[in-house]
């Protein structure tokens, strides 16, 4: 970003989805998993990214799977002809006419839904795709081992075209249990002699299992440049970008003296007299209010040379501004952009120093911040 970027209209945030960065991070994903299709995880409103924003920057997806039919109709709505997955399945019998309708493919996570599609009569001529879920020892959603085949044999007699699916709970932690390795054999076990595509891996799973795949992946977080682990390094690592940027700018400057306080329960003193910006951004438009002093917010044009600098935040974040540490920055006037995070800043690090992680942060985008997807 250079200091010319465009001036903020309004109350001066706003928030950028880079759609040339979803369709790097999709065709890294392929050059990860070349042999698997991809469902796009955007449940929760593409994790806070906007579905008008997935259908520009991943269309070239296989599929997207996500939670609530209402996003489903409105892929249709917008021509969208591919795939789509119920990550969930249905939530009660009455959505099944409507999934069907929408050709969507369903996940059946248990034994009512089973019941549901058996006692379905299917008139649409179209055969219907099903992701049936085993639990496997994260012991959230699905069948356990003991009820799955039968429950695979229900299905398959009632004319559904069938998928063997599970969810691990720690592919991006190696010593905890259940480990990916003991979650494999289980599903393995569970599925012997039973033909039909497979679909296990997360994020955290293509990035460090690629023995663990299956026909169909499921990325969700590194879709968005975001690390599963919540450590930056990684997303470095596997050249991801960062799509969602969220900016702001300086609305107003302080001179403080040393030893003065800033703002609710003054939890910053200053340790000599400096310059105090503040920020046209709170808790109210989804950043976290935990965040520590030090958490990084990037000023464009800042430095001695004009280059942008890093100012930490000091003192508490309040519903509508927060305040940084302009030291760094003597050239930060009233008007300069900042980033709070996206590409010079990465939301992992914010997250980071509010005791988070960049899921939660990118899905809580308040809808009071604007969003403009280039
Ligand atoms: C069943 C399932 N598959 C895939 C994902 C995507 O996970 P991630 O965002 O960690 O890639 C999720 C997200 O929670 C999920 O619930």
């Amino acid at each position: 970003m250079s200091s010319s970027a465009n001036r903020l209209i309004n109350r001066p945030i706003l928030a950028t989805i880079h759609t040339d960065a979803f369709r790097h991070n999709l065709s890294r994903i392929r050059e990860l998993a070349p042999a698997s299709k991809i469902w796009s995880v955007v449940k929760a409103k593409a994790y806070g990214h906007t579905l008008e924003a997935v259908l520009k920057g991943l269309e070239s997806t296989d599929g997207f799977a996500l939670l609530d039919i209402a996003d489903a109709q409105w892929l249709r709505d917008h021509a969208w002809g591919g795939r789509i997955l119920l990550l969930e399945g249905l939530f009660s019998q009455e959505e099944l006419e409507l999934a069907v309708k929408l050709k969507c493919d369903l996940v059946v996570h248990s034994e009512k839904q089973v019941d549901w599609l058996e006692a379905y009569q299917n008139h649409s001529g179209h055969q219907i795709n099903i992701f049936l879920k085993l639990n496997s020892g994260m012991n959230r959603l699905g069948l356990k081992p003991a009820h799955y085949r039968t429950a695979f044999h229900r299905l398959h007699a009632a004319g559904y075209h069938l998928h063997h699916m599970t969810h691990f709970a720690n592919a991006d932690q190696v010593e905890r249990s259940p480990s990916v390795g003991e979650q494999l054999e289980c599903f393995e076990q569970a599925i012997e002699g039973l033909q039909a595509p497979t679909s296990l891996a997360n994020s955290a799973a293509i990035l460090w299992h690629r023995n663990a795949l299956g026909d169909w992946i499921r990325p969700g977080i590194m879709l968005y440049g975001v690390s599963p682990t919540g450590v930056h390094a990684d997303i470095v690592r596997s050249e991801l970008q960062a799509v969602m940027q969220l900016r702001s700018e300086i609305i107003d400057i302080q001179e403080l003296k040393k030893g003065d306080h800033i703002g609710y329960g003054g939890r910053y003193q200053s340790p000599e007299d400096m310059r105090i910006g503040v920020i046209a951004c709170g808790y109210a438009d989804g950043y976290p209010r935990h965040a520590e002093d030090g958490t990084p917010v990037w000023v464009d044009a800042a430095d001695t040379h004009g280059n942008g600098a890093i100012c930490p935040i000091v003192g508490q974040v309040s519903m509508d501004m927060l305040t940084i540490d302009l030291r760094e920055a003597p050239h930060a006037k009233i008007g300069s952009v900042v980033e709070l995070w996206g590409s010079e800043v990465p939301v992992d690090d914010v997250a980071q120093m509010s005791g988070t992680i960049g899921y939660e942060l990118i899905c809580a985008l308040a809808p009071r911040v604007s969003v403009v997807i280039k």
